[in-house]
């Protein structure tokens, strides 16, 4: 596995595999890997003949009272699983790396950041478009490769690559979980022992909502169960829980052909999100 920190050598390897007529499968990460990012590594490499992961804490993608500085990090922990997993190409840049220099101009993810983690990450997103169209340009991926977890992300990126005719295509794969159903994140090592048991409820509680749309097609109803559940069986304080159309992330409507019930909720040291997304035909 080749590992990468400047931008400048990255574009040099990446010329040699474009030269060669591969196609490249992209992982952009943040490190501290599990079997989610995983996940999308073997995803890649099935499709892909070269896959490159990038390995950045975005602090552009961050808020100014949110865990930039204690994001977990282990980049020796992680390039052994990289490498094990069959990436052929680790870049893990430094900030200055990524962004010497600040010309002012921004990218602002617009309608699709009103909602969900948008609404009360203010800016969040815009930091994760920077972050990627650089990724984007610097790696030449043929194809790029999102959790299902992160929902809104996928459907923001894929709006980005659509509306920008970014030559790649996205591919969203589904969410890893404990065998217990929480979905996997770096940020569950931040949980207690006590919100780490009660975790599993979120996934339960989304399921629980998910089911009472399907049967009812009452959005507000599915809400309040999932609401309700969370608040029994944990001390975590809620974001949101909101069931809109995906991906366009709007107030459910009879057209749309799918649904995304989605939730976040803050415990002392984490903020976990999840969701589940159904196709309409099948409620
Ligand atoms: P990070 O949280 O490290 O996640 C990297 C990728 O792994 C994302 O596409 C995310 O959706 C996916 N992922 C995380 N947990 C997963 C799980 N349990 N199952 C499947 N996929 C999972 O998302 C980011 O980093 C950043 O915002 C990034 C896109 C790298 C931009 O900085």
């Amino acid at each position: 596995m080749i590992q990468i920190e400047r931008i400048i050598d990255l574009k040099e390897n990446i010329k040699h595999v474009k030269n060669s007529g591969k196609s490249i499968g992209f992982v952009a990460t943040m490190g501290y890997l599990h079997e989610g990012h995983l996940s999308l590594v073997k995803n890649a490499r099935e499709e892909n003949d070269f896959v490159v992961m990038s390995i950045f804490v975005n602090p552009a993608q961050f808020g100014p009272n949110e865990d930039l500085d204690t994001y977990p990090r282990d980049l020796e922990r992680d390039s052994k699983m990289a490498k094990e997993a069959g990436v052929d190409l680790l870049f893990f840049p430094q900030s200055d790396e990524m962004y010497p220099q600040d010309g002012g101009i921004t990218i602002q993810a617009g309608r699709l950041s009103n909602v969900l983690c948008g609404s009360s990450r203010p800016g969040h997103f815009d930091g994760v478009l920077k972050v990627v169209t650089k990724l984007f340009h610097l790696v030449e991926p043929t194809k790029v490769y999102f959790g299902q977890k992160d929902a809104q992300q996928v459907a923001i990126i894929e709006t980005l690559v659509r509306d920008y005719n970014f030559p790649l295509e996205v591919r969203r794969i589904d969410t890893v979980r404990e065998e217990d159903g929480l979905a996997k994140s770096s940020r569950n090592v931040f949980l207690s022992q006590q919100e780490r048991e009660q975790a599993p409820a979120i996934n339960r509680a989304i399921q629980i909502g998910i089911e009472h749309f399907m049967n009812t097609k009452q959005v507000d109803e599915a809400q309040q169960l999932t609401i309700q559940h969370i608040e029994e069986f944990t001390s975590g304080t809620i974001d949101y829980v909101e069931l809109l159309s995906y991906p366009d992330l709007i107030t459910n409507t009879e057209e749309s052909t799918s649904v995304i019930l989605a939730v976040a909720v803050f415990f002392e040291k984490a903020r976990l999100i999840d969701n589940i997304i159904i196709k309409t035909e099948e409620v």
